[in-house]
């Protein structure tokens, strides 16, 4: 596929980085300095490039959003038209301290982004993972169990689209359902990070669910 990364940051700069690792070609965008944008399409080592938003969006056939939740307008305002295009978004609603979501309950920053973006088909998926667990998922990936990673969104073929990324990054993804989902996704992903970065010896955070009855 073809892939343009809005935002080339600790989310965008890693799965962009795996995405071409994992044979895809890749665009990366939006960072506050051309070099490093140019050092992630050099080191991704598969078939990157560093290029506008304008650039990344045009061509592909999937967009990855990984901007913190101000920055939003401005990326789409760059990008131009991004009708039909998938947007697989990792971005979080927060606040400008990234203490609290800023839209919760009732709504998420995934519908208001699709709200935003209309014409575009969202897919929320990776935000409920640290970026710091990415590269160690993708060096296990073949390993017979795999991380599960929960998805939603309103498009099946898009949905598909998504699940197979998230497969290429090493994770097995698991339907989570509509794009309303993400009211309880996103909260989800603050738990995640509460645990993993304010705890003192935080814990591992493993949960499976069983079938019963079969
Ligand atoms: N980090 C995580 O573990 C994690 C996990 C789950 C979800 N998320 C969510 O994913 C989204 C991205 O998080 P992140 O940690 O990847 O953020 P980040 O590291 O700050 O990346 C954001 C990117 O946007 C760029 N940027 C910001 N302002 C800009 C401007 N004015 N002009 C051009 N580029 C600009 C940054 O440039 P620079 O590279 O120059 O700073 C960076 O490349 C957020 O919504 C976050 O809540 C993050």
């Amino acid at each position: 596929m073809r892939i343009g990364i809005l935002g080339s940051g600790l989310m965008g700069g890693k799965l962009g980085t795996l995405f071409a690792r994992a044979g895809h070609e890749v665009v990366f965008s939006y960072a506050r300095s051309q070099q490093k944008l140019n050092r992630l399409a050099r080191e991704a080592q598969g078939n990157a490039r560093a290029g506008t938003l304008g650039e990344a969006a045009r061509d592909a056939d999937v967009l990855l959003l990984a901007v913190h939740w101000s920055r939003v307008d401005d990326v789409f305002k760059q990008a131009g038209d991004v009708t039909g295009k998938v947007i697989v978004s990792c971005s979080l609603p927060m606040d400008a301290g990234n203490t609290k979501l800023v839209v919760a309950h009732t709504s998420s920053g995934a519908e208001e982004l699709a709200k935003r973006v209309p014409k575009a088909r969202v897919v929320s998926a990776f935000n409920t993972v640290p970026s710091e667990v990415l590269f160690g998922v993708f060096a296990a990936r073949r390993k017979s169990t795999r991380p599960s990673l929960v998805y939603c969104g309103d498009n099946s073929k898009s949905k598909g689209i998504a699940a197979a990324l998230i497969r290429d990054v090493g994770f097995e993804p698991v339907d989570a359902g509509p794009l309303r989902i993400a009211r309880y996704t996103e909260p989800f992903a603050l738990l995640v990070a509460q645990l993993a970065y304010e705890g003192k010896a935080g814990p591992e955070l493993a949960y499976r669910f069983e079938r019963f009855g079969k």
